[in-house]
């Protein structure tokens, strides 16, 4: 008897300690306190024994059953430990909320206030060629731009189109919408855009512009001016103003570029610190425009005698940066949620 119980805790000392899930301890439970455990034979024996011994006997198997259960009640107190990870009604821990990203509620912002004005959004192709990147708006053909040091070309092959590219301005939005769908045209075109630009703080390979157009019987100069300063005072706020400079871009004629007085210092010097915003210029170069090219409307099957257009082209980090006093383009882009939280 005596070898017997002591047979009996060495096995389940070994099988104790290799039960280490819940399943494992139930097991160990069954063999040596269920129905059919040794134990079980070893209380049967006592009934053979003397009588005078029978209740020493009983006791020390009694003891013996005590400790069993006491340890496999240690088992599945800890095993209940480590189920506790998977107590699907525990809280859940705190999920990171996603927001919009700067660049998108920019975007978002500045359509909508064109939306307002009568414009429709419409996004173009990142992916272009070079008759719609530039030859539809009457790049000459050796004109600088088109130079792979300054376009992305696409390993693909050539179609009618020219070669494949990824698009390095939102301008070819204009003569995709213009060859679909004829005058009265009033959209904006949001979007992404590639130059092979070195990274630095001011430059990316690939950021966003808006491209805005109308085309439409006696559209004219007075006319952009208003949607210009429109937007200028509903983006930036509503004291600013807006001047326009002569400039070239081939596909407008005239063509100028736009800025808006400072929205930061209102143009008032202070002789004791620099305006951030404008450096004490007063003005902010914002964005390109003029009136379409009569050859790009001819290009898209539009009668330049008939209609006119205006365009024009602002670049969205740009304006976000302005606007949020961002100093380095970067940050748009490495996902820092440091970063991101704030807008
Ligand atoms: N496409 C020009 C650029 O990337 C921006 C631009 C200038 C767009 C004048 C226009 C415009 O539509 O009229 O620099």
């Amino acid at each position: 008897m005596h070898q017997d119980i002591e047979r009996l805790k060495q096995e389940f000392e070994l099988d104790w300690q290799s039960a280490d899930n819940a399943q494992e301890t139930e097991s160990l439970r069954v063999k040596y306190l269920g129905r059919k455990a040794f134990i079980n034979e070893l209380f049967t024996r006592i009934v053979q024994m003397p009588a005078l011994e029978r209740g020493n006997w009983g006791k020390e198997l009694n003891q013996v059953k005590q400790y069993l259960t006491a340890r496999i009640a240690e088992k599945g107190s800890s095993s209940a430990g480590q189920e506790a990870r998977l107590d699907l009604t525990y809280p859940a821990l705190n999920l990171n909320e996603g927001s919009r990203h700067v660049l998108v509620s920019v975007m978002e912002n500045i359509c909508g206030i064109f939306e307002k004005l009568g414009f429709i959004v419409a996004w173009g192709n990142e992916t272009e060629d070079e008759w719609h990147n530039f030859a539809a708006l009457n790049f000459p053909q050796d004109h600088p731009s088109r130079d792979s040091f300054d376009t992305f070309y696409l390993d693909l092959p050539a179609t009618k189109f020219g070669k494949s590219l990824l698009r390095c301005h939102t301008s070819p939005s204009q003569p995709r919408i213009m060859k679909e769908h004829k005058p009265p045209l009033a959209v904006v075109s949001p979007g992404r855009v590639y130059r092979p630009d070195e990274v630095d703080a001011t430059h990316s390979f690939m950021f966003h512009q808006i491209e805005g157009f109308a085309v439409a019987e006696d559209i004219n100069f007075a006319q952009l001016k208003g949607v210009l300063l429109s937007f200028a005072r509903q983006f930036f706020s509503p004291d600013v103003n807006i001047r326009l400079r002569p400039h070239y871009f081939p596909f407008t004629e005239p063509s100028a570029e736009a800025d808006i007085s400072c929205f930061l210092c209102k143009g008032k010097r202070n002789p004791e610190k620099k305006c951030s915003v404008c450096k004490d210029k007063g003005w902010i170069e914002v964005l390109g425009c003029g009136m379409i090219h009569p050859n790009v409307l001819e290009n898209c099957e539009i009668d330049s005698k008939k209609y006119q257009g205006f365009a024009f082209g602002m670049g969205v980090e740009r304006i976000a940066m302005l606007k949020y006093g961002i100093t380095d383009i970067r940050l748009f882009y490495e996902n820092d949620k440091r970063f991101l939280e704030q807008f």
